[in-house]
């Protein structure tokens, strides 16, 4: 039987490209306002790409600062998962990429899709790899590129999304040091047609008729998602409390998935947390899929809300549907 190890986040960093689409810009491409994104999701303005530019192009500088801060050079990462939707290519995948441009040669990996618990299904992978002794240090990326599948026709969907991305080195933990504790997560199948891009797979590949009906363009039921996710974003975080004996009283901090200001401040309710304790940073950033918690973390730090030692729990819920759940303790 394999021992496993106790595993700590070692580097944390998060990048988003520098050009801003701010609820103003939007209002000249589609019927909306800046009141009525402000009033239903919390979003001011999000951060977009330059032509071009793909999910490993802002991944790399997230991937090479949260090196840095773990004191490792590329040759230490054993393991590369990148939780993303919007990988460069469909194949190879964009672990494959981001590895040869930080040179991990020594270093095996994949993409993950899990749509916006794409970062909290790459850190329970990556995570498992340290703890297993597979590998000494993994690198966990959560990076998104939703611009390249946004319809800036569709109101419904255009206003809610935006690039970025952000990555942690996890490697073995200190007797005494602080660590990741445990995790919930679950997949319901059923929730697929409300939230998808209908074309580009196997089973609608590209075709004149798939653009023309512009299928490859994120599609979503808002409410129907809206009302899973403040169900189960509260669910989750209370059975992985209980599990521990935890209460929102308990925690320092509690970071989730950024879709919506509204799902996060119903489920801080539900798990009885002060709102202090809750980040909510997408006022700034839109829903970046799989970027919002690294992006979360480390905007808490750098505001000094995130310290050392700090039971957080983070938490996702996204297409498939997915739901996840983690809790840690803060070790930087
Ligand atoms: O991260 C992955 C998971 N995704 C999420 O968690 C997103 C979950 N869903 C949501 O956040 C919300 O459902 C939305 C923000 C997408 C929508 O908010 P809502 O309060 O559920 O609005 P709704 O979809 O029920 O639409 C209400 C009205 C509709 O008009 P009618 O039919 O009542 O006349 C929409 O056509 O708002 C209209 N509407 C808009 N109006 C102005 C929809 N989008 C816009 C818009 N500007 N951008």
């Amino acid at each position: 039987m394999v021992t496993m190890r106790p595993v700590k986040i070692s580097g944390l960093s998060a990048f988003v490209p520098p050009h801003v689409l701010t609820n103003e810009d939007i209002e000249k491409l589609v019927d909306t306002s800046n009141d009525w994104i402000l009033q239903r999701t919390g979003i001011r303005e999000r951060h977009i790409v330059d032509p071009g530019m793909a999910t490993s192009d802002i991944a790399l500088p997230a991937a090479r600062a949260a090196m840095e801060e773990a004191g490792i050079t590329p040759d230490d990462i054993g393991f590369i998962v990148v939780g993303t939707t919007t990988p460069d290519t469909i194949f190879p995948s964009t672990a494959c990429v981001l590895q040869a441009k930080i040179g991990a040669s020594n270093a095996w990996g994949f993409d993950l899709g899990a749509a916006c618990s794409g970062f909290t299904y790459a850190l329970t992978v990556g995570w498992q790899m340290v703890a297993s002794g597979a590998a000494e240090h993994a690198l966990v990326v959560g990076a998104d590129v939703m611009s390249s599948i946004i319809d800036y026709t569709d109101r419904s969907t255009c206003v809610l999304f935006g690039d970025g991305a952000g990555a942690v080195v996890l490697s073995v933990a200190g007797p005494d040091e602080a660590r990741l504790i445990d995790f919930a997560h679950e997949i319901d199948g059923h929730g697929g047609p409300a939230l998808c891009m209908p074309a580009g797979g196997s089973r609608r590949p590209a075709s004149h008729e798939t653009i023309d009906q512009r299928m490859h363009f994120v599609k979503q039921e808002g409410a129907t998602v809206f009302k899973f996710a403040v169900r189960k974003s509260g669910e989750i975080a209370v059975r992985l409390l209980s599990k521990h004996g935890l209460t929102g009283a308990d925690l320092s901090l509690y970071v989730s998935h950024q879709a919506n200001r509204r799902i996060i401040e119903a489920t801080a309710e539900r798990i009885g947390l002060a709102p202090e304790k809750v980040v909510i940073n997408l006022e700034r950033y839109g829903n970046t899929t799989a970027g919002t918690i690294p992006l979360a973390l480390a905007d808490a730090r750098a505001d000094g809300r995130l310290k050392k030692g700090d039971l957080v729990l983070l938490t996702s819920v996204g297409a498939g549907f997915t739901v996840g759940s983690i809790l840690l303790r803060w070790s930087l």
